[in-house]
């Protein structure tokens, strides 16, 4: 099942591997900071929030936990995911058939490194599949999404795709989206799940993002259950982005994929770092403590989301409001001639632009993705202090006053981009 490649090939491979603009307007963010100009890093996804106390405090009892663990994982942290999975989708896993691994991104690569199959994508998509594919040395289709298809993989572009593509084929759906933050309703992905099953298509369903959810979330596993892994962990709605835990549910249908996935972790990394594992077994188990924390926050993300999507909204530009986790997928057609007129003709130079003349970072569409002369952004609403927020937002608040106590920087970064568009 996997494919074979020689040195020179995947050397060949490394350097079609552009670094991503992402980057380049890090890069850029940084080096205008050094020049004392204030930034709105509305550009990196990470969790304002802190991880929750509880889970900070199983972390400090495990500090002296220092043997090497199974590659597969620890034992009773794969009952607590498996337990997980029961509890918030009513997903049935062995506790054998969970991966740990460190960060789901690592857990994605090593799928795709096991299958010798056609990675259909969805556009726009997370930054990382595309160059990850690559890595793994598989072929991709980009499927066109738009934005009056709130930017979503229709059954039918689906279907399309996998009759172009003859042969074993794997998609990554994720949802809720980086970068659209859109997400499934039931019926959608039941349709999808019909696409899949007929085209036997190996589903990864990155769910990294699924306790982000602000109204209920469903997993596609739910009707397509032995084609589809769940990938997760404790990186977003946990705030331990830099823990490095990553959480993969197999089917057991697809278990020779899971086989070859410790096959790769006893090679490369071994296992993820032994204190870390032992602190998520807590991260995973139900506690009130938990559940308040999770309330709180998408409680948080909502206000802030609305906030930032009716005042960019007004200012004529289109973006359909969150649904969960912390993105807004911006399209600035509506402004094309204003932007032509200025000589911006793609999204990297807009997002370059915007982020010399108004001091605003975002990420461009061709990131993930969309066409270059696309006027889209990826905006993160995560530059606020996620500590005072979870403090006040019980404190009834409209939004307005809520913005201003706990999002300055947010606040001006809004008003900069509805002046520039206005
Ligand atoms: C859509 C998506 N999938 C996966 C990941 C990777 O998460 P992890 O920290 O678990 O590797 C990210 C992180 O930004 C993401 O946005």
């Amino acid at each position: 099942m996997i494919p074979e490649h020689s040195k020179v090939e995947i050397a060949e491979r490394l350097k079609h591997i552009k670094p991503s603009a992402t980057l380049a307007i890090n890069e850029k963010s940084k080096a205008l900071q050094n020049k004392g100009k204030k930034i709105v890093r509305f550009g990196l996804g990470q969790s304002p929030f802190p991880v929750p106390a509880v889970v900070v405090q199983a972390l400090k009892d495990n500090a002296h936990q220092k043997d090497y663990l199974n590659t597969k994982g620890l034992e009773p942290l794969r009952i607590a995911v498996a337990d997980y999975h029961k509890r918030v989708n009513q997903l049935d896993y062995s506790s054998e058939n969970i991966q740990i691994g460190p960060g789901s991104k690592e857990l994605i690569y090593d799928i795709l490194l096991a299958l010798d199959a056609t990675l259909l994508l969805a556009s726009p998509s997370w930054v990382s599949y595309e160059p990850q594919g690559r890595l793994a040395g598989i072929n991709f289709e980009w499927i066109p999404c738009s934005y009056e298809g709130q930017w979503k993989l229709t059954a039918e572009a689906f279907e399309q795709a996998c009759k172009n593509n003859p042969g074993q084929k794997v998609s990554i759906l994720n949802y809720p989206n980086n970068p659209t933050g859109q997400t499934y309703t039931k019926e959608e992905l039941e349709a999808l799940a019909g696409v899949a099953r007929k085209y036997k298509v190996v589903i990864i369903a990155d769910e990294i993002y699924g306790a982000l959810s602000f109204d209920s979330h469903h997993s596609i596993a739910e009707y397509y259950p032995e084609g589809t892994i769940v990938t997760a962990g404790l990186s977003k709605w946990c705030g331990a982005g830099g823990w490095r835990l990553g959480t993969a549910a197999f089917p057991e249908s697809l278990k020779e994929i899971l086989n070859y996935m410790s096959i790769i972790a006893s090679e490369t990394y071994t296992s993820v770092s032994a204190p870390i594992q032992y602190a998520a077994i807590t991260a995973f188990q139900k506690a009130d403590e938990l559940d308040l924390y999770l309330d709180k926050s998408n409680r948080i993300l909502k206000i802030v989301s609305s906030y930032c999507q009716q005042n960019l909204s007004a200012a004529g530009l289109s973006i359909h409001p969150t649904m969960g986790g912390f993105y807004l997928f911006v399209s600035a057609e509506p402004k094309r001639e204003m932007l032509e007129r200025r000589g911006i003709k793609d999204s990297t130079t807009l997002a370059e632009i915007m982020l010399e003349e108004i001091g605003v970072a975002v990420l461009p569409g061709i990131d993930f993705g969309r066409p270059a002369e696309e006027f889209t952004f990826r905006l993160a609403f995560v530059d606020f202090d996620g500590e005072q927020a979870l403090q006040l937002i019980d404190s009834q608040l409209e939004q307005e006053d809520f913005i201003n106590r706990c999002c300055q920087d947010i606040k001006v970064g809004i008003e900069q981009l509805t002046n520039y568009f206005n």
